[in-house]
């Protein structure tokens, strides 16, 4: 099948394109190289920006069946700074793609959300309908990406699911994204600069390892979980000092983060529910937070010794 990735020169977007490449898809992909790096030539990369109205007959030219979403601009912090420019990217990029998927005459998109937009939630692990309550312009604009793909199938017929992403971690991320505290740690405690831990180090997060993530990906590329909204996460709650001495053990690095005020605007808490996703696409995460991080540290010592 002919599949287009937007964001696949970025950390999750780069894995997806490896593992479509692998099941043998013929991929193509959009990235305007913001934050991204070009890491794999066998594919036809184009460097552009997904709110460009140019995109739609280079997509129409390629004629894809499926597009899996991924371009955004990805860091909440950013958003509030530049609330303009992340709605440009996430909200108009998302429509400019939706359309242009339509008029390529696509079957499906699969719309990467994330967790931020269940805000604080009632309960946990947050399960997929839970109340979407946005608290940033990045969560908000990625409600709106949501809205979009759900009114192109009503109104179009422009199959859609929607992967709700908890906080992705793995090689090849950088310490700016949007979840990168795991790589920010072990960058540092590799290389032997001091750690923080922000308020009292018991803010929980839901890892999950980027292969996992992109196998819900390759799956939701399919007929199954049409229309609906899905968890990728592993509902297991980890805090910020339990990930930091599991990064440290990894890392073979001492655990002694230094600990700073709390950060205005940081969720609480955060794990999501995926059972919707295991009966819909039979996915569930594989690997372990010990292994993914024993293969993240792996990766980060090497990409260090290389550069
Ligand atoms: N990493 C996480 O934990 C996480 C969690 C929830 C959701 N997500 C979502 O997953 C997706 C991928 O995120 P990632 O972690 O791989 O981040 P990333 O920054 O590595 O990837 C995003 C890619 O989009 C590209 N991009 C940005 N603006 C663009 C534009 N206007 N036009 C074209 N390309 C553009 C960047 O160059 C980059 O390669 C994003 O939609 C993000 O919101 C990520």
């Amino acid at each position: 099948m002919r599949v287009l990735v937007t964001g696949a020169a970025g950390f999750i977007g780069s894995h997806l394109v490896d593992r479509l490449l692998a099941d043998g898809h013929e991929v193509a992909g959009v990235d305007d190289l913001s934050t991204g790096h070009h890491r794999n030539d066998a594919i036809d990369l184009w460097r552009a920006d997904v709110a460009d109205p140019a995109l739609a007959d280079r997509v129409a030219a390629f004629g894809p069946e499926v597009v899996c979403h991924l371009a955004a601009q990805v860091s909440v912090r950013v958003s509030v700074g530049d609330p303009l420019a992340d709605a440009r990217t996430n909200v108009l990029g998302t429509a400019n793609v939706l359309e242009a998927a339509r008029r390529a005459g696509a079957r499906k998109v699969v719309f990467t959300s994330s967790c931020a937009v269940y805000g604080v939630p009632d309960t946990l692990p947050v399960p997929p309908d839970a109340e979407l309550r946005p608290a940033s312009p990045y969560a908000a604009s990625k409600v709106a990406g949501e809205v979009y793909a759900g009114m192109y199938s009503a109104l179009h017929g422009l199959d859609h699911t929607i992967l709700t992403l908890a906080n992705v971690y793995g090689p090849r991320q950088t310490p700016e994204g949007e979840a990168g505290v795991v790589s920010i740690f072990t960058d540092a405690l590799l290389t032997g600069k001091p750690t923080r831990v922000y308020g009292d180090g018991g803010q929980t997060r839901d890892y999950v390892y980027v292969l996992d993530v992109v196998d819900a990906f390759a799956r939701a590329t399919g007929s199954a979980a049409s229309g609906l909204r899905l968890n990728v996460g592993t509902g297991v709650q980890t805090t910020d000092r339990d990930l930091h001495s599991l990064v440290a053990r990894a890392a073979g690095a001492p655990d002694d983060p230094e600990f700073a005020p709390p950060r205005l605007g940081d969720l609480p808490a955060m794990a999501v529910d995926a059972s919707r996703t295991r009966e819909t696409l039979g996915w569930r995460p594989r690997t372990t937070l010990a292994d993914g991080l024993a293969e993240t540290v792996a990766w980060a010592r090497s990409a260090q010794a290389g550069a």
